[in-house]
């Protein structure tokens, strides 16, 4: 069936599912959009805060009846009771963290990275990371939280949807020695999901959660640009090793890596340390070395910040190319110095904090 043949499938499944003071879930007008991908399908019931319980069978049964006509995709399904619009950033950050927090199966520690502003280079310098924990030995996974603009697949070259158990559990995808997983796997191209933002949280729950990770040492979580909600509810269902932060050198980069650093620092995760990514340009012709965005910035800003500065990466075509090719450069050329750097990075998070190991 198409995709819009599967949601007109799923609504009329919906009409055998009872809800609480009577009537049908279909008809339900705390009924989301129904977004159907190449391998899940999604849907939101919104109740009144306090029903949440009362519409927990009905959920169950929701799942029951999509699975039915779902074609084999993962099925997803939130519970919300929405008490406020969207907050903005500062307002949610300021949100108390509920006492929420439960361990990820098969998952010994968690990094997130972070950025204050889009295009720093955040999913590169994750993925590559990702990859040098894989060289120093470590059982490592990459979870795409990005679910705006997820970029994983491309930068792994993983190709296809992720292989769902019977039990309804992710297989993640296996990429260059990772174990990897990502909304972005789930489209087809061209494909964009408008989230609502509980459906978003929900849904990076389940990747996180109804993922068969097998026993990692380390998930590396790369994270969507910015303060939004995505990221304040990762931080509070999940115990975080820490968080790693991503920033050009520029001003502008650094005063919006400052807000990313007041968020994480308010939620109490541990600040493992700033990464300076495109720090400075080697001319490919000559090798000469260009600080064309003024270099050294983000090493001065982590001592403001109270933060360890863990190294620079180099701006670089080959980052690039390789990155867009499916084959992060230290998957790619581990032994250049390029793939260097992301390495001497990895080993200096690695250093400061052996019980990541
Ligand atoms: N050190 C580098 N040298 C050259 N190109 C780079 C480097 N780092 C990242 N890039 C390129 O810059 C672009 C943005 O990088 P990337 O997607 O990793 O950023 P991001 O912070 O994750 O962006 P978004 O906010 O959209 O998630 C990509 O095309 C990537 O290949
Ligand atoms: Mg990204």
């Amino acid at each position: 069936m198409a995709d819009t043949a599967i949601a007109g499938a799923v609504k009329a499944a919906l009409a055998e599912v009872d809800i609480p003071g009577g009537g049908n879930l279909a008809a339900y007008a705390g009924l989301s959009e129904i977004i159907v991908t190449k391998s899940a399908v999604a849907l939101a019931i919104a109740v009144q805060p306090g029903m949440e319980k009362a519409f927990g069978p009905a959920r169950e049964a929701a799942i029951k009846a999509a699975e039915r006509v779902a074609e084999g995709r993962k099925v997803m399904v939130s519970l919300t009771s929405d008490k406020a619009p969207p907050q903005a950033a500062p307002a949610a950050a300021a949100r108390p963290v509920p006492q929420g927090k439960s361990p990820v199966p098969g998952v010994r520690n968690i990094i997130v990275v972070g950025s204050g502003k889009g295009g720093v280079g955040k999913s590169t310098v994750a993925a590559n990371l990702a990859l040098a924990f894989v060289a120093e030995g470590l059982k490592v996974g990459l979870l795409d939280a990005d679910l705006y603009g997820p970029s994983v697949p491309k930068l792994l070259g993983i190709e296809g949807k992720p292989a769902i158990r019977d039990d309804g559990i992710f297989q993640p995808h296996a990429a260059y020695g990772l174990k990897a997983m990502s909304i972005g796997s789930m489209l087809v191209p061209g494909q964009a999901v408008v989230w609502r933002g509980p459906m978003a949280t929900s849904a990076l729950r389940q990747l996180l959660r109804e993922t068969d990770w097998g026993g990692l040492d380390l998930l590396v979580v790369d994270l969507p640009p910015g303060t939004g909600d995505i990221q304040i509810s990762l931080f509070q269902q999940a115990e975080l090793a820490g968080a790693v932060i991503v920033s050009t050198p520029q001003d502008l980069a650094l005063i919006d890596a400052q807000k990313a650093v007041d968020m994480i620092k308010r939620l109490n995760i541990p600040l493992l340390g700033l990464v300076e990514n495109m720090s400075y340009f080697v001319a490919p012709d000559t090798g000469k070395r260009y600080d064309i965005f003024g270099h050294g910035g983000a090493a001065k800003a982590a001592e403001v910040f109270g933060m360890p500065f863990l190294g620079e990466v180099p701006l670089d075509m080959a980052i690039r190319e390789t990155s867009d090719a499916g084959r992060p450069v230290v998957a790619a050329e581990p032994d250049s110095p390029k793939a260097r750097a992301f390495r001497d990075i990895a080993r200096e998070l690695l250093r400061r904090n052996p019980a990541l190991r």
